[in-house]
This record gives structure tokens, C-alpha cells and sequence, in this order.
């Protein structure tokens, strides 16, 4: 398709849009009395209007029913988490029973890894990406002091290239090959925050695999975001916050996935609770843990069901659309984007700023990490000031992400029509 940075080309595409009707299920802040073009769903996503009846209900359940709730609300909150097998298992690309909800992500890796990082002497190893989120980082240093590893020697990072943004798929795989039998796991970023480069996760896991290493991933930036195929690329576990693209609301709960070669390994360590035990015992209150044989048998506390409320009308507003139909105007409105982004800068006829995210498709989803050289700060303060939420992230990246569920191709020309001013400080 041929691109247009005119009003009228970008209204014609919010005409054809199939998902367009889904732009009036968000809220939208207000900036200057307007509603704002919103570019940090990969941050916080909007909140959709339905999202409150959910809440509403299990308000309304908890004043009405009070303790009874568990078993006699509509919903009951005592299984209410197997409502999101069907739909989350579809979004991730799982088995119903390899994906459950519970905790928040950070908690749910350290989980994760008391079952997936059980390291000796000689198999100690774990590898990631450079410069990876720091909760993450915070996590793995943790993890290998705590089994009493140094993290300079048992973390390995995979680094870029000098003077490249993005990683190498070969970069990763030849440190894989080089670790060798050393390996304990690969943990990575499915889609890294910064760039928002997408990794090849197939090939990765087949890499990990073949030194019997374990390999789990952090989708955060993933989950709502690309095409996941976790059972078929054999990932041994992963984890994500449903707060980012999943619109579920700040700092909700995490989704696991466990893959099913995992699920009758009752020896396989984990910290025990009471919501992971077999499900019809579970009120039995026996003294020996029996787990749940899925990912559920990694369940610990009783679920937050007001938190989960959120995060289940997501998951049935993603099952809704499908995430085929998200992808195909993802794909749509990021490439409209970057051409905006292209175009400002030559009206401008100077390289103000730079694309750090791959262009090529396989490797980016919805996000353009975009680096200003000599504008920095002031120019994403006139941008926030104008009405275009973006994030900033040191020394000089705003982060867009135009979520296809509710950003329209005409807030993709009005961005670049604020940029050109605030870059020309007309
Ligand atoms: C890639 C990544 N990992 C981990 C986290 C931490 O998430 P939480 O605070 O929910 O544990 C974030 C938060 O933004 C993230 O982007």
C-alpha cells in the first residue's frame, strides 16, 4: 500500500478498519479538553468501559453474599481463575490447562525459577539479554546468590553488536553454543522494552534444549502483542503482566505458562500453597501437598478476585477479536506510523531522530522506539503538554506504541503534525 500523510489517507484507513468500533470501548484521557493520542499501551493500556461491570459484580456479589460468594456467586470466586484458561490459552497459543493467573510478574519468574533454575556445580549457567528489564535483572542476581553463585560468573548476557541496536539472533545462538553443557536456563524477554525487538522464540528454545537447559520467557512486552506459539516452540515456562497491551489495569496480576511435559513431575521443587493442591481435596485441608496437574498446581495464596475482574474482561475482549484481527491492524498502523515518522523527517530535512527498532516485520511488533538525537527532554515534554502520551526512557528514547485495539491511523497523522512543531518549536 501506498502511504499518504494526509488527514483525508488516514480517515480513509480508519474507514476500513475492521476493529474501529472497539475504539469507542476505551477511555481516553483529556489534555487541552481533547482526547489524547495514547502511544504507552506497551506502559499501561487504557481502561475499556466494560471493565467496570466486572468489578461492579464482584462488589456487588461480596455486599450480598459476603463469604458465600466463593461458592454461590454467579461467578464463584473460588474457581473463578479457570475462567481464563479457554481465552488466555488462546492468546499465548497454550493448552487451557498450561496457563493460569496469580501474583504479578516479577513474583511469578521467582517462582517460576525455583522450579526451572535448580543449578549444580558444573550446569550453573544462565543466559539473557543485554540490557533486559531490571526487575529482571534484580531477579536472576538474586536467584544466583541465593544458590550461592556469584552473578558475574553465572549470568551471561547476550550483548549487541558495537554501534547496533538490536540484538543478533546468531549473537544469541553461538552464546548458547558456547556456554554448551554449562547451561542451566535461557531466560529472556520475549519482545525486548527498550527496542521492542521481537525474538525469535521458536528457535531459541530449540537452542536452549539441546543442552538440556530449561528456557523460559518474560512476555510483558508479548502477552496482547504478537503471535505466541508456546506449546508448539516447547518453551518450558514464561510469564507476563496483563497490565501493558492486556488493558487488565496498574500493576494487576500475571499470567503463567507451564508447558504440559512439566505437569505430572510432582518432585519438581516449588513453593507450596494451598490454591496450587489438588482441587477436590483442596477443602479437605490435608497435611501433604498434592499438586494441581497444570500450571494451576503453581498457585499459591487464594486469588485476589477483585483484581482478576479487570483482567478477565480483557481476556474476553481479546477472545472477542481474536488476536489475528489485532496483528493484521498492528502491522497496518505501525508501518503507517513509521512512515509518518519518515516523512516528518524529511519536511524537517534533518535526522532529528532515529528508528532503534528493527524495520524489517518478523522482528518488531507494536512498538517504535524512536531516538532523538539533539531534541531529547523538551521535545517529549512538548509532546506530553500537547496531548501525545508517550513514555521516556534514558538517555534519549520515547517509546510508541500504537495499540491496534484503540489508536486510530488519524492520531498517527495528527502525532506527526504536533512532532513537526514541536521539532520546528513553531
Ligand atoms: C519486561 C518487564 N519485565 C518485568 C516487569 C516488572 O513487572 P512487575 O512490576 O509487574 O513485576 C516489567 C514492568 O514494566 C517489564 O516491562
Amino acid at each position: 500500500m501506498t502511504f499518504e500523510n494526509t488527514r483525508a489517507f488516514a480517515q480513509q484507513l480508519d474507514a476500513s478498519d475492521e476493529l474501529r468500533k472497539y475504539r469507542d470501548e476505551f477511555i481516553f484521557p483529556q489534555v487541552n479538553g481533547k482526547q489524547v493520542i495514547y502511544f504507552t499501551g506497551n506502559s499501561l493500556g487504557l481502561q475499556p468501559k466494560r471493565t467496570k461491570a466486572y468489578v461492579d459484580e464482584i462488589m456487588n456479589d461480596w455486599a450480598t453474599l459476603a463469604v458465600e460468594g466463593h461458592f454461590y456467586a454467579d461467578k464463584p470466586w473460588w474457581d473463578y481463575q479457570e475462567r481464563f484458561a479457554g481465552p488466555l490459552s488462546g492468546i499465548v497459543g497454550a493448552k487451557p490447562s498450561e496457563v493460569t493467573v496469580m501474583n504479578t510478574l516479577t513474583v511469578n519468574l521467582h517462582l517460576l525459577m525455583v522450579s526451572f533454575y535448580r543449578p549444580s556445580a558444573k550446569k550453573y549457567k544462565i543466559i539473557c539479554e543485554e540490557k533486559a528489564f531490571p526487575s529482571d535483572q534484580y531477579m536472576l542476581q538474586s536467584q544466583v546468590h541465593f544458590h550461592g553463585f556469584e552473578a558475574k560468573d553465572a549470568i551471561v548476557e547476550v550483548k549487541r553488536r558495537e554501534g547496533e541496536h538490536n540484538i543478533r539472533l546468531e549473537d544469541i545462538l553461538a552464546k548458547i553454543d558456547e556456554v554448551g553443557d554449562e547451561l542451566a536456563l535461557v531466560l529472556m524477554g520475549g519482545v525486548n522494552y527498550y527496542t521492542g525487538q521481537v525474538f525469535d522464540m521458536k528457535t531459541i528454545t530449540e537452542a536452549g534444549h539441546k543442552y538440556g537447559a530449561y528456557v523460559g520467557f518474560d512476555l510483558a512486552h508479548a502477552a496482547g502483542n504478537i503471535k505466541l506459539e508456546l506449546h508448539d516452540w516447547g518453551v518450558d515456562f514464561a510469564a507476563w503482566c496483563s497490565y501493558k497491551y492486556m488493558n487488565s489495569g496498574p500493576g494487576n496480576v500475571s499470567g503463567i505458562f507451564v508447558h504440559e511435559a512439566h505437569h505430572n513431575d510432582t518432585d519438581l521443587s516449588r513453593f507450596a500453597g494451598w490454591w496450587g493442591h489438588n482441587k477436590e481435596r483442596r477443602f479437605l485441608m490435608e497435611p501433604k501437598f498434592d499438586p494441581v496437574r497444570g500450571a494451576e498446581g503453581w498457585q499459591v495464596s487464594n486469588l485476589p478476585v477483585i483484581s482478576l475482574a479487570p483482567y478477565l474482561a480483557s481476556v474476553e475482549m481479546f477472545a472477542e477479536v481474536g488476536m489475528d484481527k489485532l496483528i493484521k491492524k498492528r502491522d497496518l498502523i505501525t508501518a503507517y506510523l513509521e512512515f509518518i515518522l519518515h516523512e516528518i523527517d524529511k519536511e524537517i530535512d534533518g535526522t532529528e531522530f532515529e528508528i532503534i527498532t528493527p524495520s524489517n516485520k518478523e522482528e518488531r511488533a507494536c512498538q517504535l522506539s524512536v531516538f532523538l538525537h539533539g531534541q531529547g527532554r523538551a521535545l517529549f515534554d512538548y509532546l506530553m503538554k500537547n496531548g501525545v502520551i508517550t513514555d521516556w526512557r534514558e538517555p534519549n528514547v520515547i517509546r510508541l506504541a500504537p495499540a491496534p485495539f484503540y489508536c486510530s491511523f488519524e492520531d498517527m497523522y495528527e502525532f506527526g503534525q504536533i512532532l513537526k512543531k514541536g521539532i520546528l518549536k513553531e
